[in-house]
This record gives structure tokens, sequence and C-alpha cells, in this order.
């Protein structure tokens, strides 16, 4: 009954932005404000519900509202929270249990209404915990098992009259992933986190600090940060941050920048996250390009701490990633096989350490993630690192834990990503695995540099093409917006074009909530061509006419066949490819370029399908149904 959420923490002088509204009843108090501001930004972790607590005079209030945070607000303003030092909020994607206020954090622990706490993660031993306790008298006000974690603190504080130490001695006794936060009335100057396998970071202000479960929580306020690793208490007081681990021992955090800009999180203008982010995919990709080749044009990758030798030495590499991640590990497969010559395999990381994967120290295991927390992602890092293989992540979220638990990693330069639905985050993925892919031909010898230069030449003109995309979108959107009400939508690609039609139709599930589905379209023959029905729509990505071998001549066919069948076919194809509109009921027409880098262009306009789509019937896309940003349990 764990959970996966978004969670902020605030301290502060008391009079900190209390002097406009004094008064013990005043809205407006910083803590409040910032805990409240932080779960607007982490609301995309979860919005099932969401709840505040702060440290007001001799007790904590809480309040807390299922349903989305706009339910919060209008709690806070039906019965506002008093100024306050000290304040923790929370954000709820549930894993079990209904969404319900009652289920809502933060929960109180002990009976003298002095604690609360909030938790993200699942406390696999809540059971007999919860036994232990109600057969001592407790009693509790929630299903969640994260109410165990707030009667076992309260009970420890009473016998030791102080909230880090009390942390110590209950974390323990829990076992699974969590971040824990809370704050007590008698110690009103601090919020005290502990975590294992699930995130938390440090935000460093001037007479205040945070803490947040990824830095969107604060970026508004500090762009200066401590990552924290596993099994680690954290206590912040207005002045101080104290880190020790679980055993009691003093560790120094490593403090870093936050170059995302507050800007960067907010909308823009645009009426949803999700259609910003579709168009700043051209910088996505220029800036995970940026700062890695050298003047004479040389790939330089200085983050890849790896010895050199052993990266020659390397016989397969394993791609690990779950959804979108996934299939960008699918399309780097075609690009590593085809530059370096490895041998490539592509599994999703919640299958990887159940099969009992063949690893050894030849073995490079590339994890892919964008927001770097995935925990199926993670468990499987770490089976790979304790089987002997070297483990790359390549990622975009700084200070997360899959690039602090791998050897090296590759940043995708990205910016925050918000929407649920992942779209430049996958281009810029894409974008990384070509660079390690391009470094590896380098470094075995695989490539000369001027092929790996012609090849860098060719990434560099990417962003202006995807812009190009961008800028002819209306095509699309009315595709869209004509398929209002459109059942199920298949979508066909080879080679590379597979993965893309994957992603088209994953797309198209989470925000749209319509049946779709990706085929290899050499597969249709051997089944899927049965679901052709008159009417059914088809997008069908083709490859390039100047590409390898037949694929194209190949695909045109499958086109033809879905068509000859009733299918209402939607091509996307390169320009000048006059070959496919006989059978085209739409053509969407890219930009050439190589067919190695075409799923960055090809798979703009199916972004951009599903957005519309989602638009037009009135859904949320950025906080589609059932769905969470970050996968933070297993
Ligand atoms: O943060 P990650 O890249 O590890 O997340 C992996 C998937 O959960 C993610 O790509 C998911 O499939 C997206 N919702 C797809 O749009």
């Amino acid at each position: 009954m764990g959970d996966m959420c978004g969670i902020v923490a605030y301290v502060g002088k008391p009079a900190n932005g209390a002097s406009a509204k004094p008064d013990a009843s005043a809205q407006g108090t910083r803590a409040v404000e910032v805990v409240y501001a932080g779960l607007e930004r982490l609301e995309y972790r979860g919005y099932d519900s969401a709840g505040i607590a702060v440290v007001g005079g001799d007790a904590v209030e809480v309040r807390k509202k299922s349903g989305k945070i706009v339910n919060l607000k209008a709690e806070l303003t039906a019965d506002p929270l008093p100024v306050a030092s000290a304040g923790i909020g929370h954000t709820r994607w549930a894993t079990h249990g209904a969404p319900t206020d009652a289920n809502a954090h933060p929960h109180r622990g002990g009976t003298d209404g002095k604690l609360a706490l909030i938790h993200n993660g699942i406390i696999e031993n809540y059971a007999p915990l919860r036994a232990q306790l109600e057969a001592g008298g407790v009693e509790f006000a929630s299903q969640t098992d994260s109410e165990v974690a707030a009667h076992l603190l309260a009970k420890a504080y009473a016998k030791t009259g102080d909230l880090t130490t009390a942390m110590q001695s209950i974390v323990a006794n829990l076992e699974g992933a969590f971040t824990l936060l809370a704050v007590h009335a008698d110690q009103p100057d601090r919020v005290v986190g502990a975590r294992r396998n699930s995130p938390l970071v440090v935000g460093l202000g001037e007479g205040e600090n945070y803490l947040g479960s990824d830095v969107a929580a604060f970026i508004d306020y500090t762009r200066e940060a401590l990552e924290l690793g596993q099994d680690e208490i954290v206590t912040i007081t207005p002045d101080s941050v104290e880190v020790i681990t679980f055993a009691g021992e003093s560790v120094t955090p490593r403090q870093y920048h936050v170059d995302w800009d507050a800007a960067a999180a907010q909308k823009d203008g645009y009426p949803s996250f999700m259609e910003k982010e579709i168009h700043e995919q051209p910088k996505a990709v220029a800036d995970t390009l940026l700062g890695r080749t050298t003047p004479s044009g040389e790939l330089k990758l200085d983050e890849l701490h790896i010895d050199p030798a052993l990266l020659r030495s390397i016989d397969k590499i394993i791609v690990v990633a779950c959804g979108t991640a996934a299939y960008a590990g699918q399309v780097a497969r075609y690009a590593i096989e085809h530059w370096c010559r490895i041998p490539t395999e592509v599994e999703l990381a919640h299958e990887f350490r159940y099969r009992d994967p063949v690893l050894n120290s030849k073995t490079l295991v590339v994890s892919i993630s964008q927001s770097g927390e995935t925990m199926d992602t993670l468990m499987a890092v770490r089976h790979a690192r304790e089987q002997g293989a070297k483990c790359v992540s390549i990622c975009n979220t700084r200070g997360s834990t899959i690039p602090r638990e791998s050897d090296a990693v590759i940043y995708t330069n990205a910016g925050p990503e918000i929407a649920v639905a992942s779209t430049k985050a996958f281009l810029a993925q894409i974008t990384a695995c070509y660079l390690l892919g391009l470094f590896l031909a380098q470094l075995r010898g695989n490539k000369y540099a001027d092929e790996v230069g012609r090849i860098l030449e060719d990434l560099q003109a990417i962003p202006a093409k995807i812009q190009t995309v961008l800028d002819n979108a209306e095509q699309v959107k009315q595709i869209a917006r004509d398929m209002e009400s459109t059942q199920s939508v298949l979508f066909l690609g080879r080679h590379v074009g597979y993965p893309v039609a994957m992603e088209g139709a994953l797309k198209l599930k989470e925000i749209a909530y319509i049946h779709a589905e990706g085929f290899a379209a050499g597969e249709l023959k051997h089944g899927p061509i049965a679901l052709i029905d008159e009417g059914q729509a088809v997008f069908v990505i083709v490859p390039s006419p100047h590409g390898r071998d037949s694929l194209h001549s190949k695909v045109v066919s499958n086109i033809q066949e879905v068509r000859a069948r009733g299918a209402r076919t939607l091509v996307i194809a390169e320009e000048g490819d006059e070959s496919v509109k006989a059978y085209a009921e739409e053509v969407i027409y890219v930009p050439k370029s190589p067919s190695l880098l075409a799923p960055l262009l090809g798979v703009v306009p199916l972004q951009i399908f599903s957005c519309e789509l989602a638009t037009a019937k009135g859904l949320d896309v950025d906080q589609p149904r059932n769905l969470a940003k970050s996968v933070t349990v297993e």
C-alpha cells in the first residue's frame, strides 16, 4: 500500500514571509506557500491525493484531500493553515488502496497531534508491524503502510525526544523502499528525512532549506542542491543541513548546481507541458549534442569514465529500460550493432533480472531513464553490477539514483520533462545512444574519425529538421481532430521504424486512452493483418527510398496489403517520396535524413497526433489517468 509520490519540505525562520499577515490564522505563510508551490510542481509524480502538514504553535496541523491538487487548494482556502516555520507536503500515486482523504498523506503518529509524516515507496513488512502496533493499542486512521512509520516514529520520539534519533531508530525495522519526511511540534525548527531506494534531494537556501523528491520541488527558490545517498538521514533547519547514515556516521553530501531554470518547468504559454515539450525537441537534441565534439570535430565523451581498454574488450551490450526509454534502446540497437559490430540486446528492465541473464566483465549494460529513479531500471542496474558488468546510464536528471549507482553516465540535456508522456526525453535518449555508439565505434576502430565526423554532422542537422516537422504540424493536427471518435489505431514500421511504431502506439494509449498497437510491418501476415477491417486507421512509418536494401519497397507493399483490406492509411514518409502517394489517405512528409537517424523525425508527427487527439477529446494530456511520471516502485 505504499505509493509513488512527489514530496516536498520546507524549513525557515518563523518570520519568513509571515510579516504581511502575522496572525495565526493567516494564509500565505512562507512555509505553506513554498510547500504548496512545490506540490504543484510535483503533481506530475502523482495526482490521486495531496496534503500538507505544518508545525504551527504546539501542534502539527494537517490538511489533505483526495483528487487533484486543486481540491487541496479549496480545502486550504476554506480552512487555512497557520503561520509556520516548517512544513511537509505530499502528492500521491496510490499503488494499492483507495485514493481517499484518509489514505492521503501526511499521516499523524501518536495521539498528541504533534507528529506528522509523509512517505514515498513501499514498506514491505508493514503488515506484521501494524499488527504489533494494534496489539499495543494503537488505532489506525488509514489503510496505508505509511501510517505504520508515523506511529513507530511517534513511539521512538517519546523515548528519545529527538526526531533525528527517533528516525534513525525506526529505519532499521523497515523493509522495502522509502523516503520518509517528518515534523514534530516540539522541534519546530526542523524537518527530518530518511532515504532508502526512493528519491530525495536537498535544496540549499539562505536562512531556509528544502527537501524534494526532485529539484522541481524547490527550483523557484534555489538551484543549489545536495545529493543524498542510500540509507541516509537528513535533518534540515533554517541554517543547517546534517546528513548521517542509518548507522549514525556523519556524511558530507555532494553539492551540485541545478542548471534547469525555473522557467523551464513552466508551460510558457503552451496549453500543456506535453505540447511545450514537443516543441522543445530541437533544443533537446541540440543540447544533448552540445560540448561533445572537439574543435576538430572528433567525438569526445569526457563523462564516460570507464577504462578505454575495458570498453575495447566488451563483447556484448544489454540495454535495460522501461516504456518509452526502452523504445529509445531499441532504436539504439540498430545503430550500435551497425556501427560497432557489438551484439546488442534490449531488455525491459523489469524482466531482465528474473531471467538470470548471462553477464560478466565484458558485458556493458546501458540503462536509459529520463527520471533516473525508475525502480525496475535501478534494480536491473544493481543486478548487472553485482554480476560484474559495467553500467553506463543515459539519464536526464542530475543527482538521481540510477546515474549515482552506475559506473558512468551520459546526461541527456533535455531539461525538465513534466508531462507524464515522454517526448523530448525520448529524442534526447536516442541522441545520447547514437553518441555512445559512435564513441565506441571510434574507440574500437570500427569507424575512422572522418566517418564518425560525417554522422555527427548529420546529427547536428537534425534539430533544424525537427523544427520543420513542427512548423508543418497543422496537417497532422487536423487528422487528429478528425479522428476524435476513433476506437483503435495500428502503427506499422520496419527496422528503426518498428520502435517508432511502438512509441506512437504507446503515446496514443497513455494520453488518449485509445487502443493502439505497434507492429513490425513484416509480422503483419503472420497474424495481425486479421485485425484490419473497413476504416481501420493504420499509421505506416516508411523508410527512406534511398536507404538500405529493399526495405522501402517492402513497406510500400505492406501499405498496399492493409489498404486492400479496407484500412485507412496514414503514411509518414521522407519528403520527395512520391511512391507512397497512391496508397495513402494522407502522407505526412518529414525531411530527408540517413536511415538510422530517421526516428528522430518520424516519431514527431505521432507525438503531435496523440497530443492533439487527446486534447480534442478534452483529456488532461499532462496527467493521464492511472499514471505517474516516475515509477519508483517495482
Ligand atoms: O523515467 P524513465 O525514463 O525511467 O521512465 C520510463 C517509463 O516509465 C516512461 O518512459 C513511460 O513509459 C512514459 N510514460 C512514456 O511516455
